[in-house]
């Protein structure tokens, strides 16, 4: 969609501010020996206190209030029995609906004690996105957040996957534009326009540059022994540049 006022902003700040809320308090609660069911039990507890509703659930009927993958699973993972263990890399997606307008925003988290190369990708994985963000300004080509993430990604000796896009959000969880490349795709040739309201979400691998559906209909795998971390916020589209909308009310300390 594209913001045509100071009420709409406020509408999608506060959608963007609970997902971002939930997905913080999810991050703290996680710890080994949970299930990634208790995990979303909690995601949804938090969305209903605010009068929000989950996304894939709503518009994808997705069996879960949250998407959590957990190592080899890179994205869209079903919340069930799977256990939480120390070391493991978990992501976790939090998109919701209120009032009509819809946010979305993620993030991957390592559980302590983890590999320092997961730690790394954690760190760097934010960065790639920091990267991203920082090509958005209205009349601004849309190829260079890919081009900006791509080239941070090949100094830092990693991959990118190429088949998972951000995308337009809004009115729906997935709107135009479509296909936002967080890779270099210079023959796209689309730009930003003023008010435009998106997601940037690369997904930064050790290795992966390929998502693949697993046999549950949902879950997206690479292959094993590869980490992919995603970071994702949805933000506006200004003359100045990019408002982020999915900031959490608190800042948490660093971790
Ligand atoms: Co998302
Ligand atoms: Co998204």
């Amino acid at each position: 969609m594209t913001i045509d006022g100071e009420d709409q902003l406020e509408g999608l700040k506060a959608i963007g501010t609970v997902v971002a809320d939930v997905l913080q308090a999810m991050g703290q609660a996680l710890e080994p020996g949970m299930t990634t069911r208790e995990l979303d039990d909690l995601g949804r507890l938090l969305l209903e206190r605010e009068g929000a509703q989950s996304a894939p659930e709503l518009c994808y009927g997705f069996p879960g209030a949250t998407c959590i993958s957990v190592n080899e699973e890179v994205a869209h993972g079903i919340p069930g029995d799977r256990v939480i263990k120390a070391g493991d890399l978990v992501n976790i997606d939090v998109s919701a609906e209120m009032n009509g307008l819809f946010a979305d925003t993620g993030a991957s988290f390592a559980v302590a004690p983890a590999k320092p190369a997961v730690e790394r990708l954690c760190r760097d994985g934010r960065r790639a996105l920091t990267q991203g963000i920082r090509a958005v300004k209205a009349g601004a080509p849309l190829s260079g957040i890919g081009r900006n993430v791509e080239r941070f990604a090949i100094k830092g000796g990693y991959t990118l996957i190429r088949n998972l896009a951000s995308h337009g959000v809004g009115r729906s969880l997935h709107e135009e534009p479509g296909s936002i490349p967080t890779w270099n795709e210079p023959r796209d040739r689309r730009r930003i326009t003023d008010g435009l309201v998106f997601t940037i979400e690369p997904f930064l691998s050790t290795g992966g540059e390929w998502a693949e559906e697993a046999d549950d209909g949902w879950t997206l795998l690479t292959q094993p022994g590869v980490f992919t971390v995603q970071y994702e916020h949805t933000l506006v589209a200004t003359r100045r540049g990019a408002t982020i909308v999915t900031r959490p009310s608190q800042l948490e300390e660093a971790r």
